[in-house]
């Protein structure tokens, strides 16, 4: 597979506007429609993260996903719709849902949501890995609902990036992992979100969150009646790992969102931060914090900061922002070619949740 790869950028008029009559207009998507009916790929933009797309009724055209971003065939995708239709199509309707989910899909979509329900034969069984349930999710960009709805098929759509690294949310960034592997991207400017959906079940009368994510548990708690329980072992183990200071040898630990720079989670105090950077006073380190951190450390002069890159990711005030910036910053970074990048810990509260889930998956160490 060799593409001359093409990055076409939707005017930001439109996307401002979020008028979706008009951006269903422009050529892009009839080469789109074309290429994907002829199983091929297209990423294109959501409001989460970057998606690498494919007609999700298409076995074949599923399978160069897989192999474009090397992900492991056990991962399922998830299935992306533009409409309540097309929902009808990817699940299988001999199960009914309740009004209560009914009611959490039309609270959430289109949005950072997927959840997880029996799939409908429609759905190929590499798109879900064999497994008779499907991840479905209603994104809300313009670009990706036009994409979704002009080409009449449901899409599966990972996360546009090489398996094991941080999510993309730019074309540029997309076009550094997938350059010449895929024939098109569309460019609809920075997700806004920028972590990827909240995944749930609904079991009974619970809700598991399987990965946290643009929705959270609180804004899921304040529409649903069931209880919202934790997929807790999805990162038990990271943090066990990372807290308990086991060694974790080079290559070792599973990659996921991990730039390819050494990342180090900061969650205990100035004291050990300031030992730890004159130990490595050798060591090029960038350190990534939110404002109020950058603030407080300034006023400490009794440390020299000369050597290190201080970057502000956000303010605790509004943690969406930091969730926006957080796979960009990764990325951004890793081009300067730093030896370690150290991330400060951010409250696990709404979508800081997400954020840390993402960053102890990231981490091999921690101060
Ligand atoms: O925001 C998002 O969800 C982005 C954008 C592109 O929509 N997509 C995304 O896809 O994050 P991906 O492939 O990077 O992550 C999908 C996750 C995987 O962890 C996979 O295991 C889980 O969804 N998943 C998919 N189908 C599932 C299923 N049937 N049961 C359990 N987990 C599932
Ligand atoms: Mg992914």
């Amino acid at each position: 597979m060799n593409y001359n790869t093409s990055i076409v950028k939707i005017p930001e008029n439109l996307l401002i506007e979020n008028n979706i009559d008009k951006i269903t207009g422009l050529p892009v998507f009839k080469k789109a429609n074309k290429l994907l009916n002829r199983g091929e790929l297209v990423a294109f933009p959501t409001e989460t993260v970057y998606g690498l797309g494919a007609d999700a009724s298409n076995s074949e055209a599923v399978k160069k996903i897989f192999k474009v971003k090397g992900r492991p065939q056990d991962n399922p995708l998830i299935v992306h719709i533009a409409n309540f239709e097309q929902f009808e199509r990817v699940r299988n309707n001999n199960f009914s849902l309740d009004d209560d989910l009914y009611n959490i899909l039309n609270n959430f979509w289109p949005g950072p949501l997927t959840v997880i329900l029996p799939k409908s034969k429609l759905i190929a069984d590499r798109t879900t890995a064999n497994l008779q349930t499907v991840g479905i999710r209603m994104p809300s960009h313009p670009v990706a609902l036009s994409l979704i709805e002009s080409s009449d098929t449901p899409l599966a759509a990972p996360s546009a990036n090489i398996s094991g690294f941080p999510s993309p949310t730019t074309a540029q960034h997309v076009y550094e992992d997938l350059k010449n592997k895929v024939p098109l991207i569309i460019d609809g400017g920075h997700c806004k979100v920028g972590v990827e959906s909240t995944i749930i079940k609904v079991k009974d009368e619970e809700i598991i969150i399987l990965r946290p994510g643009g929705i959270s548990r609180e804004e899921l708690a304040n529409i649903s009646k069931r209880k919202i329980k934790n997929n807790k072992k999805d990162i038990k183990d990271e943090r066990t790992k990372i807290e308990q200071k086991a060694p974790i040898a080079p290559g070792m630990k599973y990659k996921h969102y991990s730039p390819e720079t050494k990342l180090i989670l900061y969650k205990s105090n100035f004291e050990n931060l300031f030992k730890y950077i004159s130990k490595n006073s050798n060591k090029n380190l960038a350190l990534v914090m939110t404002k109020e951190s950058i603030d407080k450390l300034k006023k400490k002069n009794d440390f020299d900061l000369a050597n290190i890159e201080l970057v502000e990711i956000g303010s605790l005030n509004k943690i969406e922002d930091i969730a926006n910036r957080l796979f960009y910053t990764l990325r951004e970074l890793d081009k300067a070619e730093f030896d370690s990048i150290i991330i400060e810990e951010i409250p696990e509260k709404g979508i800081g949740e997400a954020i840390m889930n993402r960053v102890y998956k990231a981490t091999s160490d921690l101060i």
